[in-house]
C-alpha cells in the first residue's frame, strides 16, 4: 500500500531513476504519484493526481540531482489531491518526506506545531514538520530519531534535508529495504523497484533507522544504537518482474501456472518434516490470511479434513485477534500471504506470539517481515506476483497446503504425485484454443451487472474466491455462494439469463450440486459449469480435468481467466482496479 523509492549515488539523473523506480511499484498505490530531490540548494518538488506509468521518461531530463525519493499513493487520510499526494515538505520547505502507513497520534502533534502550518489532510504531513522543529536545535540524523520516537501507528518513511547529502529512511510495521548497487544505493517498498540496478539487498527492521550517504549506518530507534546488517543476495531475475510478452501482469501470471506448481511443491522434504510435526504436536491449529489468501487457507481447512482427517480453524486475520481467548503455547497459527507484509496478518501474528503461540507461514516474499518473524517459514516459490489479483500465488499456496496435508497423513510422496499431475494438467490447460472459449463467455457475461457463483465443500471457498477476482477486476457485482445455502436467500436474486457459476468436481458432493445447479436453472438463470464432465443443465461448458480432491486448483483457473476477459471486455485495466492496492500495509 503506497510505493516508495528513493536513490542516492553516482548518477545525476536521481528523478528519473525515481520515476521509472515507481513504476515498479505501482501496484502498490495508484492515486496519484510525486517526487522530490534537492536542487541546487532548493527542494525541488512535482506532485500529481494520476498514474506515475503516464509520466514520461523525459520529464525530468535536464534536472541534474544525484538524490532523489518518489511515492505512488495508496489514500488513507486525505482525498486524492496534488495536495494530499506525498512527497510532503516542511514549512519552511528544507525537508520532504514520503511515508506508507498511518500515524495514528497526527492530530494531537498537528495541534502541538500550529494547524496554520499544515497545508494537506493527510497525517503525513505532521512528519516533516516535526523534522524540521526538532532541526532548530538538532542535526538532521538526530532529528529524524526524535521525530520518529514521537510517532505513534506503523510507517516506513524517507527523508530528505536539502544541503544534507544524505537520505534518512526508518520503519515500524511497513516495508522499506535497502538495494545496495556499485556506488548507489536504493530504498523500496519492494525489491523490484531496484532489480535492473542490484540483487544485493539489506533488510530494515521495524524501530530502525538507516542514514545513507556514501555508505550505510542502521540504528535502533528507541536506544539510539549502532546495528549490524548483513548483506543478502535476493536471486529474483529483474525479466521475472516485467511484463514480457503480455499485455497484463494478470494474464502472464496466469500464464505462469504452467510452471508454478511445480515450484511449490519442490520444498525440501526435511522441512515439510520440520513442519509437520509442528502441526501434529499442535493442540489446536488456526488458518489465517486476507483476501484471496483467506480464501487459500479455507480450501486449507478442507484439505486438512478430507486428507489428513484433521479439524483446523480459519479466521480472517482481521477476525484472528479475538480469537486469543483459545490461544496456548500449544497452539499454532497457520498464515499464508503472498507479500509477507499484509498489516491485518501481522497483527494476528502479534496477537498470537504474546499467547505463545508459534507461527508457520507460507509467503512468496522471503525476505519479507511476515517470513522473518515466523517461527517456521516455506516459501511458495512462485516468483513476483504484481498484478492486483492474486492468481499464480493463490494455487501455489493451495498447492502447498494440499502437499502438507499429505504429509500430515504420512502421505508426502503421494502428495507430489498427485501434485505433479495437477501441474501437469494445468500446463495443457493453458493452450490458445482454452483461452478463447473463455474469452466468448466472457463477452457475453460482461454485459450483466449480477453474476453468482456456486461451489460445494472445497470448491466452496473457490466460488468466493471467484467473486473477489471477478469483482475486482471486472467490476460486475460477483458473490459466491455454498450451493447448499441457495434456497435460504440467495436464488431470490436469479432473474431470467442471470449468468450463474458452477463449480463442480468428481466428488462425493457432486450429484448435490448439480440439483443446486438444476434449481438455478429452473429460475431462468444461464447457467456456466466448470466441471470436469458435461451435464445438459450447463448453458455453457469449461471442461477441466479430473484431478480429485485437488479440484480447487484447476476449477480456479478459468475463473482468473474469465475475470481477466471481463475486464478487457469492459476496457478496464485489469492490473490496477480501482480503489485497491496490492499490499495492505494499513489495518
Ligand atoms: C490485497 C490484494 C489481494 C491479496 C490480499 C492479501 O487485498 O489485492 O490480492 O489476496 O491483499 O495479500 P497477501 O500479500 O497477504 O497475500
Amino acid at each position: 500500500m503506497c510505493g516508495i523509492f528513493g536513490t542516492i549515488g553516482k548518477r545525476d539523473n536521481a528523478l528519473s531513476l525515481v520515476v521509472e523506480g515507481l513504476k515498479k511499484l505501482e501496484y502498490r498505490g495508484y492515486d496519484s504519484w510525486g517526487v522530490t530531490a534537492d536542487v541546487d540548494g532548493e527542494l525541488f518538488i512535482d506532485k500529481h493526481v494520476g498514474k506515475i506509468s503516464t509520466v514520461g521518461t523525459s520529464r525530468f531530463e535536464g534536472i541534474k540531482s544525484n538524490m532523489a525519493v518518489g511515492h505512488s499513493r495508496w489514500a488513507t487520510h486525505g482525498g486524492v489531491t496534488d495536495i494530499n499526494a506525498h512527497p510532503h515538505f516542511s514549512h519552511d520547505r528544507k525537508v520532504a518526506v514520503v511515508h506508507n502507513g498511518i500515524i495514528e497520534n497526527y492530530h494531537e502533534i498537528r495541534e502541538e506545531l500550529g494547524r496554520d502550518k499544515f497545508i494537506s489532510e493527510t497525517d503525513t504531513e505532521v512528519i516533516p514538520q516535526l523534522i524540521s522543529h526538532y532541526l532548530k536545535t538538532m542535526e538532521f540524523k538526530e532529528a529524524v530519531l526524535e521525530a520518529t520516537r514521537r510517532l505513534k501507528g506503523r510507517y516506513a518513511i524517507v527523508a530528505l534535508h536539502v544541503g544534507d547529502h544524505q537520505l534518512i529512511a526508518a520503519r515500524r510495521g511497513s516495508p522499506l529495504i535497502v538495494g545496495v548497487g556499485n556506488g548507489e544505493y536504493f530504498l523500496a517498498s519492494d525489491i523490484p523497484a531496484f532489480l535492473e540496478y542490484t540483487q544485493d539487498v539489506m533488510y530494515l527492521n521495524d524501530n530502525e533507522m538507516v542514514v545513507v550517504n556514501d555508505h550505510v549506518e542502521f540504528i535502533n530507534i528507541e536506544t539510539g544504537e549502532l546495528v549490524e546488517k548483513r548483506l543478502i543476495n535476493i536471486d529474483w531475475k529483474a525479466e521475472s518482474a516485467e511484463k514480457g510478452e503480455y499485455d497484463h501482469y494478470m494474464l502472464k501470471e496466469i500464464m505462469e501456472q504452467k510452471d508454478t506448481i511445480h515450484r511449490a511443491i519442490n520444498q525440501d522434504s526435511e522441512e515439510i518434516m520440520e513442519i509437520v510435526k509442528a502441526i501434529q504436536a499442535a493442540r489446536g491449529c488456526f488458518f489465517s490470511g486476507c483476501g484471496t489468501a483467506g480464501k487459500v487457507c479455507m480450501v486449507g481447512e478442507y484439505f486438512f479434513s478430507i486428507v489428513a482427517d484433521r479439524h483446523v480453524n480459519y479466521a480472517p486475520a482481521s477476525e484472528f485477534p479475538i480469537y486469543h481467548h483459545f490461544l496456548k503455547p500449544e497452539s499454532l497459527l497457520v498464515v499464508v500471504s503472498q507479500s509477507g507484509e499484509t498489516a491485518d496478518v501481522l497483527e494476528a501474528m502479534e496477537v498470537a506470539k504474546k499467547k505463545g503461540t508459534k507461527v508457520l507461514s507460507l509467503i512468496n516474499v522471503g525476505s519479507s517481515t511476515i517470513a522473518r518473524q515466523s517461527d517456521y517459514s516455506l516459501l511458495i516459490n512462485a516468483g513476483p506476483e504484481k498484478a492486483v489479483a492474486s492468481t499464480k500465488a493463490a494455487t501455489s499456496q493451495m498447492a502447498l497446503l494440499l502437499l502438507i496435508a499429505y504429509a500430515v497423513n504420512g502421505e508426502l510422496q503421494e502428495g507430489r504425485r498427485v501434485l505433479a499431475e495437477v501441474a501437469g494438467k494445468i500446463n495443457d490447460m493453458l493452450n490458445p484454443r482454452f483461452l478463447n472459449y473463455i474469452k466468448s463467455v466472457a463477452e457475453a457475461i460482461q454485459k450483466h451487472e449480477n453474476a453468482y457463483i456456486i461451489g460445494k465443500a472445497q470448491n466452496y471457498p473457490i466460488a468466493l474466491e471467484a467473486a473477489i477476482k471477478i469483482q475486482e477486476v471486472s467490476y460486475v457485482h460477483a458473490e459466491g455462494f455454498a450451493a447448499g445455502e441457495l434456497k435460504h436467500g440467495p436464488i431470490a436474486l436469479v432473474t431470467e439469463g442471470t449468468p450463474c457459476i458452477s463449480l463442480i468436481a468428481n466428488d462425493e458432493v457432486k450429484d448435490d450440486i448439480l440439483n443446486n445447479t438444476i434449481e438455478l436453472k429452473a429460475r431462468g438463470a444461464h447457467i456456466i459449469g466448470i466441471a470436469p464432465e458435461k451435464h445438459e443443465v450447463f448453458d455453457d461448458w469449461i471442461k477441466v480435468p479430473d484431478v480429485g480432491v485437488a479440484s480447487p486448483l484447476v476449477n480456479i483457473i478459468p475463473i482468473q481467466l474469465l475475470a481477466y476477459y471481463i475486464s478487457i471486455c469492459r476496457g478496464l485495466d485489469p492490473d490496477m482496479p480501482r480503489n485497491l492496492a496490492k499490499s495492505v500495509t494499513v489495518k
